[in-house]
């Protein structure tokens, strides 16, 4: 059974306590936060004043994917907001190691994001430091997109690696997860799914999300 993780960024701006409110009642077991600024991804999405109201009524873990350039500046910004997780992109730190190492003094679970075009391969220097690998399946900026299909073989990839250098690994699929891309990304090794239009665009959200944990 995967863990699913919601994207926020496709609920509904003008009422976020009721989507977080359906996100605590329903089988997720994280709220996947999006942040941008608008250089690191071609878009603006929200920043720490919403994640610290959102935090005021989520009760399940806040998995924090920051698209934005430096990091590091905002690190425990993004830990006093409510972040459980924090994930920053590969291509955005030079300084990668220093960040993570900065990230787990803070308290919380470290992630590396790839964006599309980036191989698994050049993780594995890193992999035995991390909690979780954020696979973009989509160029990261929008909600809505269409899955690369490339990813499966990414995860395949992402799996060997991880057995070999950190079998506790998560891998996390994002962008354009829906029913049936997922099964396949969890039979091709990954364990969290994150949806965000699939959820909140469906007319059931609690069934979807339950559908979506309930991928064997
Ligand atoms: C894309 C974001 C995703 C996005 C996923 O830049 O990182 O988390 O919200 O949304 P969907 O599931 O609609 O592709
Ligand atoms: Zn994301």
């Amino acid at each position: 059974m995967p863990l699913i993780a919601p994207s926020v960024l496709s609920a509904d701006f003008a009422n976020l306590q009721r989507d977080v409110e359906m996100l605590n009642s329903s089988r997720a077991d994280w709220l996947h936060i999006d942040i941008m600024d608008g250089v690191f991804v071609p878009n603006l999405s929200f920043g720490l004043p919403v994640c610290h109201a959102i935090k005021r009524h989520a009760e399940k873990p806040m998995d924090v994917h920051l698209m934005i350039v430096q990091p590091e500046r905002y690190l425990e910004a993004f830990r006093d907001a409510g972040a459980a997780v924090l994930t920053v992109h590969y291509e955005a730190c030079t300084h990668l190691h220093r960040t993570i190492g900065q990230i787990k003094e803070l308290g919380c679970k470290a992630g590396v994001a790839i964006n599309p075009h980036t191989s698994v391969h050049l993780l594995g220097d890193i992999l035995p430091d991390i909690d979780l690998v954020c696979l973009m399946s989509v160029n990261p900026g929008f909600g809505g997109q269409k899955f690369i299909e490339n990813s499966y073989r990414k995860v395949q990839q992402l799996r060997q690696m991880a057995d070999a250098l950190n079998p506790k690994l998560h891998i996390e699929v994002d962008g354009g997860v829906n029913s049936q891309n997922a099964p396949l990304l969890v039979a091709a090794g990954a364990d969290v799914l994150v949806a965000g239009n699939f959820v909140f665009s469906s007319p059931d959200p609690l069934q979807t999300i339950a559908d979506l944990k309930n991928i064997e």
